[in-house]
């Protein structure tokens, strides 16, 4: 197959570097080298029924043992098949009969200076019991389905495990989501309840939740009823009969509420997540298995000990936030750093001050965040005290090799290694990952699968690509922690993730193995440029523009050309630069020379943002019809800021 074959992409980003675990963090961790690792992996392939059989006995608690670990009825997968377990029981019961009930489970800091709090597996077992019996006294019963629409509070996770302990199905919505969305959503699952607030902090502002849940409500006629928690005692109006506070459901509740045996396939959540079309997809995960997928995939990535502080930025309304926040890591009974504001409130160097106070160890935060903090300046870190990190991590999209340099020398010191996780909301679990005691790792590649995913790369005849070419990512087999289906369309789960590459899952991603047999992701399916007959993958080209100094943020995208069938076009974002012609044929020649003649942007237009999801990722979908000239027609509701395509439309930051 040539070059220019619709299946291939041609890799043009040469990233050689290689940071090696330190001898001293290989030596203390649990796989220590890479002969552990392939040893663990080969393990995992030999007889990947058994292994996952064996992690399953060792690490959950069984009310009654399963007797099968996998029914494979294409694509429907059912793991750990007969067996009763409960995930809130996992997470808390476990560790509190295990006399660990003093652990400190989260050290909670709220946006306004000096609003902490400290909670202990103990305190949030209570919490959580508390709060199950409430749902109860509402009616809520096993296989209900309840949105939660919270900020980044305490409440949101006992209201997440006060679900996963009765059996009900929680469906978390992204705190920043609008009335139309949350309806949406309330609509598509049948929610019967909603469980919001009257407001969080961001950016030293206020949130009215309860105002855009009151409108939602309007428009949401499943939902009976709704609680409200007191976060900042601001009286929203209450619905007589429909709305109740959080402190007076509880206020007569008994404090004990037995984790009810659930069976390993009753649905634990729904999560909407974008798809290529306007409506949202409810993606399903299930008990057993997700919760033994979060749980050893938090332990083998981060390299988890007892005496660690764990920190990941994500909100819960994102899978991040459920898998590694929530589940994974209280699975495992780590300590944990929760926050709920902007990482620029008060200043910039909210993040660092974070760190300095809880001496946080490991920190997990995205590559949008990365950059972000590069654009606000080093001193901004200069000013604390880091030295407590010892592992950092990142996800939700590829990190430019610039910005993971930034983050492995300026945040990590330089001994820190950096877990680049690749995963999905779909795989529940992180999927490609270096195991930082054993795997070296390249700036910009996930690097290996972990134990049990067999990736592979193939082009569009559904032949393996081979070495350095890229191609659509898929996964060979089942794994626990993977979707269950799409909530009320399995018409669409088929369709989407089983029917172009028989017998395997497709991600939707591009990616390349390298000669080490390292993977890097080449960004979505959909985001391929295709010069003159090159498939070119956007993350290259961005990388290439970030690695310039003046650079903080760059997206590629194509545009029809007539003569090289797509033209390049870039949006860039700089550091405090002047947007000048100079500029522009700095950055193309800057480009030249990173890549070639070959990925020399044809547009570059400046802009002072991109227009990003809310969790974080460019939506270059709309800035390929920006680039087009065209009007969008795609969905937008999950923009973050729509004044940026308004600005780019007008152009006037170009
Ligand atoms: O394109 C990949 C990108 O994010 C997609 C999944 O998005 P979501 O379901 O929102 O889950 C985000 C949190 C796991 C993937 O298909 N992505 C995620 N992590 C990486 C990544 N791309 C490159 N490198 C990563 N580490």
């Amino acid at each position: 197959m040539s070059e220019s074959s619709p299946g291939k992409i041609s890799n043009v980003l040469n990233e050689t570097r290689v940071f090696p675990p330190s001898e001293a963090f290989a030596k203390n961790a649990a796989i220590g080298s890479m002969a552990a690792y392939e040893a663990l992996y080969a393990e995992s392939l030999a007889d990947t029924e058994g292994f996952w059989e064996k992690q399953a006995k060792e690490h959950l608690h069984w009310f009654e043992p399963f007797h099968k670990t996998l029914e494979w009825d294409e694509p429907f997968a059912k793991w750990f098949v007969g067996g009763k377990t409960n995930v809130s029981y996992n997470c808390l019961d476990a560790h509190v009969l295990a006399g660990r009930g003093q652990r400190v489970a989260l050290y909670w800091e709220g946006e306004p200076a000096g609003d902490r709090r400290t909670i202990t597996y103990a305190d949030l077992l209570r919490d959580v019991s508390l709060f199950a019996n409430g749902l109860k006294k509402l009616g809520i019963k096993k296989g209900d389905r309840v949105s939660i629409y919270m900020p980044m509070v305490p409440e949101l996770a006992v209201a997440m495990l006060a679900c996963a302990r009765i059996g009900a199905i929680h469906s978390v919505i992204f705190g920043g989501f609008s009335a139309e969305a949350i309806a949406d959503r309330n609509n598509d699952a049948k929610a019967k309840l909603l469980i919001t607030s009257d407001g969080g902090w961001r950016r030293g502002k206020a949130l009215a939740l309860k105002a855009t849940a009151d409108e939602a409500l309007a428009k949401s006629p499943t939902v009976e009823h709704c609680i409200v928690l007191n976060r900042l005692n601001n009286n929203p109006p209450m619905v007589e009969c429909r709305d109740i506070w959080w402190h007076d459901l509880i206020s007569d509740v008994p404090a004990d509420c037995p984790a009810e045996p659930l069976d390993s396939e009753d649905s634990l959540f729904i999560l909407y997540t974008s798809g290529s079309t306007g409506k949202p997809k409810g993606i399903r995960h299930t008990t057993a298995g997700y919760n033994l997928y979060a749980k050893r995939t938090f332990e083998w990535v981060f390299d988890h000990r007892a005496e660690d502080i764990f920190w990941c930025t994500a909100d819960c309304g994102w899978i991040t936030g459920h898998s590694y926040i929530v589940y994974g890591p209280m699975s495992a009974g780590a300590t944990q750093v929760m926050y709920e504001g902007a990482p620029n409130w008060p200043e910039e160097d909210r993040f660092w001050e974070i760190i300095e106070r809880y001496k946080v160890s490991i920190l997990y935060t995205a590559p949008t965040a990365i950059r972000a903090f590069i654009k606000w300046g080093d001193h901004h870190v200069d000013k604390h005290d880091l030295s407590s990190l010892r592992l950092l991590g990142s996800v939700g999209e590829g990190i430019n090799p610039e910005a993971w340099m930034w983050y492995y020398e300026k945040i990590g010191g330089g001994r820190c290694p950096i877990v680049d996780t690749w995963w999905q909301t779909e795989t529940g679990g992180i999927m490609m990952s270096p195991l930082p005691g054993a795997i070296p790792c390249k700036p910009g590649s996930c690097t290996r699968p972990l134990p049990g995913i067999i990736p592979r790369v193939l082009d569009d005849s559904l032949a393996e690509v081979g070495t350095n070419h890229g191609g659509m990512l898929c996964i060979e087999k089942p794994w626990p922690g993977m979707l269950r289906g799409i909530w009320g369309d399995d018409a669409r789960y088929q369709d989407q993730y089983w029917k172009l590459v028989p017998h395997m899952y497709l991600t939707g991603d591009n990616a390349r193995q390298d000669e080490d047999g390292y993977f890097w992701i080449m960004g979505r399916i959909d985001d391929v440029i295709n010069v003159s007959g090159h498939r070119l993958s956007t993350i290259e080209v961005e990388s290439a523009l970030v690695s310039h100094p003046a650079v903080a943020e760059a997206a590629a995208v194509g545009r029809p050309d007539e003569i090289k069938g797509q033209a390049i076009a870039v949006f860039v974002t700089l550091k405090n630069h002047e947007p000048t012609d100079a500029m522009r044929d700095a950055l193309k020649k800057h480009v030249r020379k990173e890549i070639g003649a070959l990925a020399v942007p044809d547009d570059v237009r400046f802009t002072s943002s991109l227009p990003k999801t809310r969790s974080g990722k460019i939506m270059r979908r709309l800035l390929r019809d920006i680039a087009a000239g065209k009007e969008g027609t795609g969905d937008t509701s999950t923009l973050e800021d729509y004044s940026v395509l308004v600005r780019l439309r007008n152009d006037d930051e170009s």
